[in-house]
């Protein structure tokens, strides 16, 4: 077991971004196919579940954790393939996304740029589907590679096989906890190959001054740093775990009912004629953006009504309270049922 952690009554508060400080029964990081059946068949950490953590940034703990917590720690980015205008990476699950994403514009790749600054694992990307101005890391993965938790097996899916939806995928319903991504491919195009996605407005906006055939991916990733560092709520600094809710999509006629009684409302038409919602309006609306609660350890961040922050000192529970209140509120005043984005261990 020589590169084989294994950790016992270990603190995840270095492991969530919300800063939740619960014990874990173990923790163990896996860096290759091996290592899961040498672990399996240690008894003690066999007769416990296990369950699979990235970064943290998408969980709430709400209690110690009688359980196995597995991490992967496999790190390595090779090329798989190149032709003349792409080129094919396959990445470890362990390494940071941003850290990644830099990797790829450093070398002029085009293709993650709008995803700068996203927290987490290159593991979580596919599991969550993440995506953020206008670009979803299913725009460039071809293939997920990953271990059977409880005998080691390799499996590989295709993009088609992903099940992928809006931070949605077959890894977080049929094989949540069970398979355990370990490496990641991703289709970049060179640099001379690929252009800018500019579609998200404000980036268009912030690059507005700029020649756009000059643009390299370098620019359109500072322009990301630049807009999340100013309107998101740094998660090192204000425990937070993104949007906590997802931005909830209803029928058209639904739509006009809301806009009949509330006015103008911003949204995004689906290709299916469903609009979707943003639920930091329909939060800031509510009166929620900005307040603290629970002696001020908890509130609603004052940049970006769909973060919910850990000011010091608060526990997973009292998170949940307030999303139940911010939910309940939501209800009321739109009849629209918020669901949560954020994955809450009970
Ligand atoms: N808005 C408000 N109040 C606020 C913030 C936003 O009313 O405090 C309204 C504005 O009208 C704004 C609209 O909401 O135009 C949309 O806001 P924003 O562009 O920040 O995007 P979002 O819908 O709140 C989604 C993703 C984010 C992603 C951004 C940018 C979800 C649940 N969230 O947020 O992803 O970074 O778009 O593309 O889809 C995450 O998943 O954790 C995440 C941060």
């Amino acid at each position: 077991m020589t590169d084989m952690r294994i950790q016992a009554n270990y603190s995840l508060k270095n492991h969530n971004t919300f800063h939740i400080d619960v014990k874990a029964h173990y923790l163990v990081e896996i860096e290759k196919q091996s290592d899961i059946t040498t672990l399996r068949s240690d008894l003690k950490l066999a007769a416990l579940p296990w369950m699979i953590i990235g970064g943290g940034s998408n969980l709430l703990f709400t209690h110690d954790l009688e359980k196995v917590v597995v991490s992967c720690r496999f790190k390595k980015i090779k090329v798989v393939k190149e032709d003349e205008d792409n080129i094919w990476l396959s990445v470890g699950a362990g390494l940071d996304w941003h850290t990644f994403v830099e990797y790829t514009v450093d070398h002029g790749y085009w293709g993650l740029e709008n995803l700068a600054l996203i927290p987490g694992t290159v593991g979580a990307a596919p599991v969550q589907n993440i995506g953020a101005y206008g670009a979803e890391a299913e725009d460039t993965i071809t293939r997920v590679q990953t271990l059977n938790l409880f005998n080691g097996e390799r499996r590989e899916f295709r993009h088609s096989d992903c099940q992928f939806g809006y931070r949605q995928s077959i890894f977080k319903t049929e094989y949540e906890n069970s398979l355990l991504v370990h490496r990641v491919t991703f289709r970049l195009r060179k640099a001379h190959a690929g252009h800018p996605n500019l579609y998200y407005e404000p980036l268009k906006e912030a690059l507005n001054d700029r020649d756009k055939t000059e643009l390299t991916s370098r620019d359109v990733f500072d322009a990301i740093v630049e807009i999340r560092q100013k309107r998101l709520p740094d998660p090192r600094i204000y425990g937070n775990a993104g949007s906590f809710f997802k931005n909830p999509i209803v029928s058209e006629e639904y739509f006009q009912k809301l806009v009949e009684k509330h006015g103008d409302i911003p949204y995004h038409k689906m290709l299916d004629n469903q609009y979707k919602i943003p639920a930091a309006w329909l939060i800031e609306q509510a009166g929620w953006k900005g307040k603290k609660c629970l002696n001020k350890t908890v509130g609603v961040s004052e940049k970006h009504a769909l973060f919910l922050v850990n000011y010091g000192g608060a526990n997973g529970e009292d998170i949940v309270m307030l999303s139940q209140r911010i939910r309940e509120d939501i209800d009321h005043m739109f009849g629209i049922h918020l669901e949560r984005e954020v994955i809450v261990l009970k």
